[in-house]
């Protein structure tokens, strides 16, 4: 199956939110495990789950000359003094890049690769990050009132690869501390 005929989705530049396609939403209790204090979490959830964030999947044909696309909204908020982010991945076909153009918000994109080079870069309007091969790649809403809102777009054949972020996680956290974000090394990380 390919793509052949040219077509349009809209993406709200307010919101990031398409009025043609149903979002992806990961909501709290999915993100159990994923955030240093699982306890914070927990003491959340018992006041009720709310969606940390979501995106698209266009279910493009997982051809290599297709792309995947979409925008992806992370809402303000921390789990103890640990800021809203996304899971995270690898690609399933580790080679393949990536990009994030942000439309709105401030944040930080983090990425490794499993030699254990680790990437930040800052994301703010108009600003886009190429994420190259072999990267896995987590988004950061350092903002605490506004949503993080970015376009991003792959190869469609990529794959994802949850499992070893969700396993390992990343080597690195950003957390808040005197109201700023600060990078720090993750305790939780496993070799
Ligand atoms: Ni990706």
């Amino acid at each position: 199956m390919k793509n052949e005929k040219s077509f349009i989705i809209k993406f709200s530049l307010d919101n990031g939110l398409s009025p043609d396609r149903n979002s992806i939403k990961r909501i709290l209790s999915d993100m159990e495990g994923m955030y240093l204090d699982n306890s914070k979490l927990k003491e959340m959830l018992n006041s009720g789950d709310i969606v940390v964030y979501e995106f698209y999947d266009l279910g493009m044909p997982e051809n290599p000359g297709e792309l995947a696309y979409g925008t992806t909204i992370l809402y303000p908020g921390k789990v103890g003094n640990e800021y809203f982010m996304t899971k995270g991945h690898f690609h399933a076909k580790i080679d393949t890049a990536e990009i994030y153009y942000c439309i709105k918000g401030h944040g930080y994109l983090l990425m490794e690769n499993p030699e254990g080079e680790v990437e930040f870069q800052e994301m703010k309007p108009g600003l886009s990050v190429y994420v190259p091969p072999r990267f896995a790649h987590r988004s950061i809403n350092i903002d605490n009132n506004e949503p993080l809102i970015m376009f991003f777009a792959f190869r469609a054949d990529a794959g994802h690869d949850y499992k070893t972020i969700e396993t390992k996680g990343f080597r690195k956290l950003i957390i808040e501390r005197d109201g700023k974000p600060e990078i720090i090394d993750n305790p939780k990380w496993k070799q």
